[in-house]
């Protein structure tokens, strides 16, 4: 049974006196649990469009996304405003092209912040995040402030706070989009093994080759639908 199952997502962006942008016209996606999905396309072929609706960022015009919460198919677009920030606060994880750290905050600060808000003590919620810090392996800049480092640096730290709380699925947008080479390899290096490590889906949106073929599977998106295989 399938992690995440989006099914025929139509989206369109409406501007008052022009035509609207049809951007999603059937998407449908699947994703078993664990498993490395890039999603592919030229600029503008909807890729954030997919994901945001997929993490549940944005709502799509029709279609359905369902997320597999302790054994049950959710329908996420049905959840009330409390419990949906829940599920996102707990089963999912977002990662960024520009990493959108908090720059009052130490890295472990920002790590801990989302066990913090989930309701885990002080204590624990720092256990977690120095832990993760030492897996993404940035627990030397535990201490540092955004702007006290690296991109890729801050790119590791956000994906440590993306894994925080345990989601069963990480939705990247570029992230490595913004980093040179070295840096971006060690970002999909972390982001291809989550899968090893904790068994974490991810659906990737890339313009990197590489990371894309370093995936399990590559779907592209055409004419606003995923195609490839395990996609109509
Ligand atoms: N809020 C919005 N209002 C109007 N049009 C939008 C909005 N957001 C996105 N679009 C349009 O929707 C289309 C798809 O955008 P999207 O950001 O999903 O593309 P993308 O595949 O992620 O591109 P890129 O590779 O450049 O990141 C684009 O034509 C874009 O201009
Ligand atoms: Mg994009």
């Amino acid at each position: 049974m399938p992690l995440l199952t989006a099914t025929d997502i139509h989206k369109s962006y409406r501007r008052t006196g022009q035509a609207d942008t049809e951007v999603l016209r059937g998407a449908s996606l699947i994703v078993e649990a664990g498993e490395v999905v890039a999603l592919v396309g030229p600029s503008g072929a909807g890729k954030s469009t997919m994901l945001h609706i997929m993490a549940s960022l944005d709502s799509a015009d029709s279609g359905t996304v369902l997320l597999k919460i302790e054994g049950q198919d959710t329908n996420l677009a049905k959840l009330s405003p409390s419990a949906l920030a829940i599920i996102r606060a707990n089963s999912i994880g977002m990662v960024f092209q520009f990493h959108h750290l908090l720059p009052e905050f130490t890295a472990l600060e920002n790590v801990a912040m989302p066990a913090l808000v989930a309701g885990l003590s002080s204590k624990a919620a720092n256990a977690k995040a120095n832990t993760l810090l030492e897996q993404v392996g940035m627990l030397h800049r535990a201490g540092h402030m955004p702007m006290e480092m690296s991109g890729g640096e801050q790119q590791r730290v956000a994906i440590a706070r993306a894994l925080i709380n345990e989601p069963s699925i990480v939705f990247a947008d570029e992230p490595t989009g913004n980093l040179d080479t070295d840096n971006a390899s060690s970002v999909a290096e972390l982001l291809l093994g989550l899968r090893e490590t904790r068994n974490v889906a991810c659906v990737i949106a890339t313009h990197s080759l590489e990371l894309a073929h370093r995936a399990h599977r590559v779907v592209q998106m055409v004419d606003g639908r995923c195609i490839g295989p395990g996609n109509a």
